[in-house]
């Protein structure tokens, strides 16, 4: 069995974050949501990975590498635009050769992970297995119609009436079926090959296609509540550790973990927490469900339920909380008169200001 991950893509939905980067590096718990979906892979016994890759080709190669650091082979596959996922299965066709395998949207993340997907496709091997879960607004994702029995009977690409609120998860497990499948069907109102009609090509071809309603599943919606849910959900389940310095003026609670090169002065840390190396808190608080990579400094202020991305630095601003804040960011206070809020923000960028 082999693995196709999707590493393509525009990223609109978490600008301005993904103005500057690939969707799938956006981290959580200061890693990469793409790492996640390799580790699943590599923990579900499978070594050859083919990563499809586009405008972002360079930063997903630079953060992935060969995939040794994984355990898995890596090949790249470039798809020259975003022509669908449908589309990334023709170009893989070679890679793929007559192997069964599992294709993984790399911007989605699936707590718990698919070994025991992959383990129950591999004994009983339908013609494509797809993961579908309760989602409050279908309308972004590709929908599911199930009749009473829980057999799939039809699916629809982000429909502005919804059969049901099941969406279908970006994991999807094929036998070489689907290869006909990606080849029969023509684009959609938006220019792409949709995996979802490739799908109702199998069904409509009476072929087997069965479902699974999975919990615990994340994507980026564009939400950064979710963004800060999905964190809080992978930090919970950390392991205390801390392998960066804390001096004796500071105290730590519960689950953080400090990396290596960090540093915690006369702060007061309370976990769930993360912090990246380099990352240097003096004169802070830094309360729950925390993440903040590496090379930022956090100087006296307060910290909660946020994220921050590296290279950002938060100075004497008091209190900060459900943030997501981006890489090479800068929050100090607005100093001299006249007192007022001084801005520099990109596109696409969200302020909420203490009035
Ligand atoms: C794709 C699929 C959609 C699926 C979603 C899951 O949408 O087309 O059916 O629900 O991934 O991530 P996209 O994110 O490419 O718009």
């Amino acid at each position: 069995m082999k693995a196709l991950v999707l590493s393509g893509g525009a990223g609109t939905r978490l600008r301005p974050i993904t103005h500057t980067s690939a969707k799938q590096l956006v981290p959580v718990a200061n890693k990469p949501v793409l790492f996640y979906g390799l580790e699943a892979i590599a923990a579900a016994g499978i070594t050859e990975v083919g990563i499809v890759v586009g405008e972002t080709a360079a930063e997903i190669e630079e953060a992935v590498g060969d995939g040794s650091k994984f355990g898995l082979e890596v090949t790249y596959i470039p798809q020259e635009r975003p022509l669908g996922l449908a589309h990334a299965v023709l170009i893989a066709r070679d890679f793929l050769a007559d192997d069964d395998f599992v294709m993984y949207l790399g911007d989605n993340f699936v707590v718990g992970g698919i070994n025991s997907l992959v383990d129950a496709f591999r004994v009983s091997r339908p013609d494509a297995q797809i993961l579908l879960t309760h989602v409050p607004d279908p309308r972004s994702f590709g929908v599911a119609e199930l009749d009473p029995a829980g057999q799939v009977i039809g699916l629809e690409e982000k429909p502005e009436h919804p059969k049901s609120d099941l969406a279908l998860v970006g994991v999807y497990l094929f036998t070489p079926a689907i290869h006909e499948a990606v080849r029969a069907i023509r684009p959609s109102w938006r220019g792409e090959l949709e995996i979802t009609h490739a799908l109702q090509h199998l069904i409509d071809s009476r072929a087997d296609v069965r479902s699974t309603v999975i919990e615990g599943y994340w994507k980026d919606t564009g939400n950064v509540g979710d963004m800060l849910e999905v964190n809080r959900t992978v930090l919970e389940s950390m392991e205390r550790r801390i392998d960066g310095e804390v001096d004796d003026r500071s105290e730590t609670v519960g689950r953080i973990v400090v990396e290596e090169g960090a540093r915690i002065v006369n702060s007061r840390i309370v976990g769930p927490v993360a912090i990246g190396s380099g990352t240097v808190i003096s004169d802070s608080y830094v309360g729950p469900y925390t993440s903040v990579a590496e090379n930022c400094r956090i100087t006296d202020s307060e910290l909660e339920f946020s994220i921050v991305l590296r290279d950002s630095s938060i100075d004497g601003v008091g209190r900060i909380e459900s943030s997501l804040i981006g890489r090479h960011v800068e929050v100090t206070p607005a100093a001299g008169v006249p007192s007022a809020h001084r801005l520099v923000l990109g596109d696409h960028s969200k302020v909420q200001i203490r009035s």
